[in-house]
């Protein structure tokens, strides 16, 4: 037999032993939160007993959030004149149609046309990361990639605006670390901002407070904006609030109207054991005996922590590494070696609707990033740049033997065969909720800036009320 394949063999029965390992813990899980079947589908209840085990309990819904902070949040979300040049607003890079996402590997901030799959920049000019989509944040800790935004066990709001960050400001706050990130796109010169051409530009990056008070003063002199910013926090007067009302309207918006917990997945801890077909059933048993629901638990299907996954790096980078186009992930806000190239684990409801996937978007079909678990060191090493649009093809880079000193052990011996990626990639599916497919209605026919609202479909709009 050659070296190669008694590896392999080798490492599927470390795979299986682990999963031997795996169901012994079980006897020792916690009293079941998720029913039991009663009809008696022993899969069923195996995956049952499997979640427990991992943690896995059902996604709760938040309180419902106040109409008027929600249409207050809605509308800057949507409205351009959150950016320097009022070319670009959040939702840009987050189309309801593209699962709150922009179907793209990287990004493409101001100063482009278009929208998602035809979005260009003039320069050729890419975000150097992936637009994550914006389900559930209410129940994931860290945010952006690398969780440069987070909240500590005392209830510190961190983010990379430190002390510009005043306590007036966060006592606003009514979602957490949710609040406070709206306040940061707002000052990126590529995604928003901009280098020339407007009055927020000519602040240096450390003048946070200049440019939020900047754009405060812009929203004052739009008259509905003082309406609805005084309709959504009940006896304050607009001149005396901060940017960080306009931030926790955002994230009043995104909470009520981006949960999604209504998948087959969530019908079958539910109890439902027909919810999920019987492919997508065992792939849930895959994804809970196999490694994956260690790292993706909770109730958010994320353990809210930093892990590198072997994922390619590619695009224009944050500026580590010899040249400047390496992207250290975690590593960028904790400073240890041991975090390089580790990212947060994303949350997976709703992960069919949000490809490409991983941090650079470096896989855009969902199958190839499972697949990629299998053997990951292997598939890293031969990763293939043809899945990748063309202007980013010949921008991957070639260290793939530094993200491998890192990789985490977990991903160690880890060997699928094709079928049990099949049938994970079938349970993926079953965590889509279906009102997720339908995010049109989230667009307003307009904005109180009356600036035009991209992903608007063709006709005129339907005014700005927005039905529960
Ligand atoms: C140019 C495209 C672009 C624009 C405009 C943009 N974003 Fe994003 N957004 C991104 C990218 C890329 C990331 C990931 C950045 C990172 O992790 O370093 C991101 C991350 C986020 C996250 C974190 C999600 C998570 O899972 O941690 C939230 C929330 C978010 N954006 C909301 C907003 C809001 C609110 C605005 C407007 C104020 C906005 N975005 C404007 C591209 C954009
Ligand atoms: C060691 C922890 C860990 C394990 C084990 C793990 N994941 Fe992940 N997963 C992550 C992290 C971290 C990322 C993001 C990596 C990046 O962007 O570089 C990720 C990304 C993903 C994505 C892409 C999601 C998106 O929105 O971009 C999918 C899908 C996924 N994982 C599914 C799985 C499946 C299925 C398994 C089991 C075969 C698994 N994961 C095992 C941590 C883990």
């Amino acid at each position: 037999m050659p070296v190669n394949s008694l590896l392999r063999t080798m490492a599927v029965s470390a795979v299986l032993l682990w999963l031997a390992a795996c169901s012994a813990d079980d006897a020792t899980a916690p009293s079941p939160v998720v029913e039991l079947s009663k009809a008696g589908n022993p899969l069923a209840d195996e995956v049952r007993r499997l979640t427990v085990a991992r943690g896995i309990t059902p996604l709760e819904r938040p309180a419902r959030v106040r109409r008027e902070l929600v249409q207050l949040g809605r509308a800057l979300a949507f409205d351009k004149i959150l950016s320097g040049n009022r070319d670009i607003s959040c939702m840009t890079c987050h189309l309801p149609a593209f699962g709150t996402g922009d179907s793209r590997s990287l990004s493409i901030g101001q100063g482009a046309s278009a929208l998602g799959p035809d979005r260009l920049h003039p320069l050729g000019a890419f975000i150097p990361r992936n637009a994550p989509p914006l389900f559930n944040l209410f129940a994931i800790k860290p945010l952006f990639w690398d969780g440069r935004v987070f909240q500590d066990d005392l209830g510190q709001h961190h983010t990379p605006a430190g002390d510009r960050l005043t306590p007036e400001m966060t006592r606003v706050f009514e979602f957490g670390t949710l609040s406070a990130l709206p306040l940061m796109p707002v000052l990126s010169r590529s995604e928003m901002r901009a280098d020339t051409g407007n009055e927020l530009a000519g602040f240096t990056d450390t003048q946070e407070r200049e440019i939020w008070n900047a754009l405060m003063d812009r929203l004052g002199r739009v008259r509905k904006y003082r309406r609805m910013f005084e309709a959504a926090y009940p006896g304050q007067r607009f001149e005396g609030m901060t940017f960080a009302h306009a931030s926790n309207a955002i994230a009043g918006f995104f909470t009520d109207k981006l949960t999604f917990n209504n998948s087959p997945w969530d019908r079958f801890l539910a109890g439902n054991d027909r919810a999920l077909t019987p492919t997508q059933l065992a792939g849930a048993k895959n994804f809970m005996s196999a490694r994956c629901s260690v790292c993706h638990n909770g109730p958010a299907l994320t353990d809210n922590l930093f892990h590198n996954v072997a994922v390619a790096q590619l695009g224009p980078g944050q500026g580590d590494g010899a040249g400047g186009r390496d992207d250290f992930g975690r590593m960028r806000v904790t400073g240890l070696p041991a975090d390089r190239y580790a990212f947060r684990t994303p949350p997976l409801r709703n992960v069919e609707l949000t490809a490409p996937y991983g941090h650079d978007g470096a896989f855009t079909d969902l199958r190839a990033f499972i697949d990629h678990y299998s053997e990951s060191d292997i598939k890293l090493r031969s990763f293939d740049v043809n899945q990748l649009e063309p202007a980013l093809r010949g921008s991957v880079l070639a260290t793939f033997e530094e993200i491998l000193a890192t990789r985490d052990p977990l991903l160690q011996g880890v060997v699928f065969t094709p079928q049990q990626v099949d049938e994970v990639t079938e349970f993926m599916k079953a965590l889509t909720d279906p009102a997720a497919r339908r995010l049109d209605r989230l667009t307003p026919g307009q904005v109180p800036s009356g600036l035009p609202v991209d992903g608007r479909r063709g006709g005129s709009g339907h005014g700005d009320d927005l039905d529960d």
